[in-house]
């Protein structure tokens, strides 16, 4: 049957339905007794239902035509429960039928006879399923709102094709699965599209595009591992386009051409999105919120000279420059060349930057001299696209390899021109066209095309590098060059390494200094309790008498309270011969480790273990009481699940001792790098993950999260202390602040670890949270490797782990040697470890500004470890992690409301539901 003769018939039934009551199925009565099967069915109906007479007069939330057929039914937010009856259906004059806001339970009921259903509401409810047949028969439907349903997983069905005057659909955090359904593409009066928050995965199918009066989509926030991914190209097509919503997905590649849209708002942050961002987007007039954050954003910043109210687009994204303006001719150059390839996400990873021959940080599979690209390798790189003319702005290019990809088109003619090449390799590709005529020097290989000539074969000429002029004194000044660049390195290497001895001779010999006082000078014998003063209750009982112990101590009985009374009873202020007693007088065997601010013991209080802190009294002996008092006070405040907790304190003459949790599990060091001597069992990868996503966490907290920004600035694997779950917190946070007195003695004081210093912060003392961030992509790398950051055992151009593991990630087959032998490794956890890998690296950038937020890391850290939790759901017999994995999950939700927060702030148009 033609549709275009279906509407208008089914129109005529629709208004002849009004009129005229006894039309096909159902009549008053029936209306009447389905109303009172559903009165029965919910646990507390409007208490009109439960009466007699006729229900279009006692109408609570019913809406009756005038022939006493009931046309609408608005129960929202009744705070009803129970379940819908099954008669429901039988309400086929029903129109409109909102039920969101309740907590209605069980399954919803066919409603497949409801021809004249237009509006349909069930959102925010406890509904557990879906009829069989849901949306079969709802032909008359334009409105429907179904977001936040605990529903068991399902997928949207061809059915909804039925649905063709569908103009919103809203069903987000609806448990839909699958890919995305290409159905969705035939309803063509859809204005508003809002699938946030479900289990969709795949593509976006070409038939988007046909849309033409979508104003709304909103697709972010899948939950499923995959998540939406591939190209948004399709999207520049829905001209209606006003609000799109897809962060937090998976998608790839560049933003396609938006002038022709309407847009006001595009949030695409947390996504895989590469390449430049086009000036057409920047062009459109109408735009308003802009969010591209953490994205793989290349080249020039984008400048929104309009009046954006929103605009997220700076962190997490590989701009040339800090601010808007050109960048770099050589990055323009190479940003051309991959655009040819579609700006692929493997280039996007470290074509970054305004600096691609910048030593550590130069982009992958380029080789440079003297900032200029000599050769470019990209064979095997799953590239498709063209060859971009691009190629021939390089003109010192020596050497180019582009084989056994999928590239098509022709090698662009410009390629002859370049005056130093020497090797071209374009094999095993789907290229077509003629062979330009290279020069005799040049050697070509070009088999396996589909060339329409009998293309260059292997060689246009025999010798690789003949005596033709234009490449031998290029060659002699490279070499020429190169000389000077090796006593250069030589000359910085040796100025490295004898500023390095300094620093370690230096920090060796204060360390001697700082530490025997502390287990020397004043032993604390019982005759020192009698010095013992409450901190907090007045600061001037300093030295007094023998008779005043007994009346400070008096109540604070030490066997009789448990810890946290005394805690409790004194302010986390602890006296002195309590910490005494619990480590047998400060015992050398009680010692569990020395560090920068003081050793550590472990204490028995009241039989529960806590580890104290001694500190160093050189390091906080000139710290003012007072001020002192004033840290604690905001230590104490900072409580995050993977933060060692400040249990008390106590001061003491120039004491000052922390009381913490104590973590039985031992420090990440200990697990990664001490084996032999720890006899921990090396950790597998999952376990490396988890506290790596730990760790991120507590320091997330830390930078922002807390009252106030923290930032630890000693972060190193020996502070980083797990459970005995291998659970992992940080610990000496805030210790950097306690010890400093000035900001000038900030300078001088070298807070911080060797080989986990920014360079900046090493050099200038400038702090900010990047600090430590570099210092965590530090504890990545040696989680990866193993190894310790500074190793002096190795060879002198191998010790310092974050060079070499940026120079060895390069070279796959060189890094697979140097992962950490003792990991077992599928290939997933191969590329899981290959994510890390690669977050350790820009974690590590030398500019502040490339290094990731810590959120950042968080987020890519905890789809990794979500993703494949799954293969140990099976054989991990502990229910803990899975409760873990809920934890995860929550925690990420938590962190994606954030971004959802933000946006709603600006948000102008009425949404009901915070992500939607
Ligand atoms: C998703 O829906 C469930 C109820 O099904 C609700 O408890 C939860 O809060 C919703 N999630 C969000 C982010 O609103
Ligand atoms: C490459 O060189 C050509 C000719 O000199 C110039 O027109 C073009 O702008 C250059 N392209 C880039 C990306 O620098």
């Amino acid at each position: 049957m033609g549709r275009e003769g279906f509407v208008p018939l089914f129109l005529l039934v629709a208004v002849a339905s009004l009129a005229a009551p006894a039309a096909a199925a159902g009549d008053k009565s029936s209306d009447a007794a389905a109303i009172g099967d559903l009165a029965k069915s919910l646990t507390n109906p409007p208490p009109s239902w439960l009466g007699g007479g006729d229900i279009c007069d006692r109408s609570d939330g019913i809406t009756c035509d005038g022939s006493g057929r009931v046309t609408g039914i608005n129960l929202a937010r009744k705070g009803l429960s129970g379940t819908l009856h099954t008669s429901l259906s039988s309400l086929t004059a029903l129109r409109s039928l909102q039920l969101q806001d309740n907590t209605l339970s069980g399954p919803v009921p066919s409603l497949a006879g409801m021809g004249s259903l237009t509006t349909l509401a069930l959102d925010g409810n406890a509904f557990t399923s879906l009829p069989e047949d849901f949306l079969q028969g709802l032909i008359s439907l334009t409105e429907l709102s179904m977001d936040d349903l605990p529903l068991k997983p399902w997928n949207i069905s061809d059915a909804i094709v039925n649905c063709d005057m569908l103009q919103s659909f809203s069903a987000s955090n609806a448990s839909i699965t699958g890919a995305f359904p290409a159905v969705l593409a035939n309803l063509t009066s859809l204005t508003t599209l809002r699938l946030s928050y479900n289990y969709l995965t795949g593509g976006l199918p070409a038939g988007l595009a046909g849309l033409s009066a979508l104003e709304t989509l909103q697709l972010n926030n899948q939950k499923s591992d995959a998540k939406l991914s591939g190209p948004i190209d399709v999207l520049a097509s829905v001209k209606s386009l006003r609000v799109l919503w897809i962060q937090s997905n998976a998608f790839t590649g560049p933003i396609p051409d938006f002038s022709n849209s309407q847009l006001e708002t595009f949030n695409v942050r947390d996504n895989m999105l590469t390449g430049v961002v086009p000036a057409s987007l920047m062009g459109i007039m109408s735009l308003q919120n802009v969010m591209l954050s953490n994205n793989h954003f290349q080249g020039p910043k984008p400048n929104f000279t309009g009046t954006l109210k929103t605009q997220d687009i700076d962190s997490g994204n590989g701009f040339c420059l800090k601010d808007p303006g050109p960048c770099d001719p050589l990055v323009t150059i190479l940003l051309e060349v991959a655009s040819g390839f579609g700006y692929p996400y493997e280039l996007a990873q470290t074509w970054v930057g305004n600096n691609p021959c910048d030593g550590s940080n130069q982009w992958l599979y380029l080789s440079c001299i003297n900032k200029e690209v000599i050769s470019i390798n990209l064979a095997n790189k799953n590239l498709s696209g063209k060859i971009s003319p691009a190629f021939a702005n390089l003109t010192q290019l020596q050497k180019l390899n582009l084989s056994n990809n999928h590239l098509t088109g022709v090698i662009p003619d410009a390629l002859t021109t370049l005056p130093n090449l020497s090797v071209l390799d374009v094999s095993n590709n789907g290229l077509t066209g003629p062979v330009p005529r290279f020069m005799s020097s040049v050697k070509v290989t070009a088999t396996g095309n589909q060339f329409g000539e009998s293309g260059g074969g292997s060689g246009g000429g025999g010798g690789t590098n003949g005596g033709s002029s234009p490449s031998n004194p290029g060659g002699s000044q490279n070499s020429k060059s190169n000389a000077g660049m090796i006593i250069g390195i030589l000359l910085a290497v040796i100025l490295v390494i004898i500023c390095v001895g300094l620093f370690l001779h230096h920090l060796r010999k204060k360390n001697i200094d700082k530490f025997s006082p502390v287990s020397t000078k004043s032993p604390c014998g019982e005759s020192e309790m009698m010095k013992i003063q409450v901190v907090g209750t007045n600061g001037n009982i300093n030295g007094s008498g023998s008779a005043v112990p007994t009346e400070l101590y008096s109540h604070v009985s030490v066997d009789s309270t448990n810890i946290a009374d005394i805690f409790e009873s004194q302010g986390m202020q602890l006296p002195i011969n309590v910490l005494l007693k619990a480590t047998n007088n400060f015992d050398e065997g009680c010692i569990l480790g020395r560090g920068g601010f003081g050793v550590v013991f472990k204490g028995n209080l009241n039989g529960k273990l806590v580890a104290v802190k001694r500190c160093d009294s050189g390091a906080m002996g000139t710290k003012g009481l007072q001020e002192f008092m004033a840290e604690i006070d905001v230590l104490r405040k900072v409580r995050h699940r993977h933060l060692v907790a400040l249990l008390g304190y106590c001061t003491h003459g120039n004491e000052r001792l922390l009381v913490y949790e104590f973590m039985s599990g031992g420090t990440l060091r200990e697990h990664l790098c001490d084996l032999q001597h720890s006899g921990y069992t090396p950790l597998t990868w999952t376990q490396r993950m988890t506290i790596a996503l730990d760790v991120a966490r507590g320091i997330e907290y830390l930078h922002g999260l807390a009252q106030e920004t923290f930032i630890h600035r000693d972060l190193k694997p020996s502070n980083i202390l797990l459970d005995q779950d291998l659970r992992a917190k940080v610990s000496d946070f805030g210790l950097v602040k306690l010890a400093k007195d000035t900001d000038k003695s900030m300078m001088t004081r070298v807070a911080g670890t060797f080989g986990y210093l920014a360079p900046e912060y090493a050099t200038t003392g400038k702090v900010t949270t990047k600090v430590d961030v570099y210092a965590y992509g530090v504890i990545l790398m040696e989680m990866i490797t193993g190894r310790k950051v500074l190793d002096d055992s190795l060879p002198e151009d191998e010790t310092n782990l974050v060079t070499i593991f940026r120079r060895n990630m390069l070279n796959k087959e060189k890094f697979r040697k140097f992962v950490d032998p003792t990991l077992d490794l599928n290939a997933e956890a191969w590329n899981s470890l290959l994510e890390v890998a690669d977050l350790a690296r820009h974690c590590t950038a030398r500019e502040p500004y490339q290094r990731p937020d810590m959120c950042h890391c968080v987020n890519r850290l905890s789809s990794l470890v979500d993703q494949w939790k799954p293969t140990n759901v099976d054989n991990d017999d502990e229910g803990e992690t899975s409760a873990m994995g809920l934890n995860q999950q929550l925690e990420k939700w938590r962190c994606n409301d954030f971004t959802i927060s933000d946006s709603d702030s600006f948000n102008t148009f009425n949404v009901s539901r915070k992500y939607h």
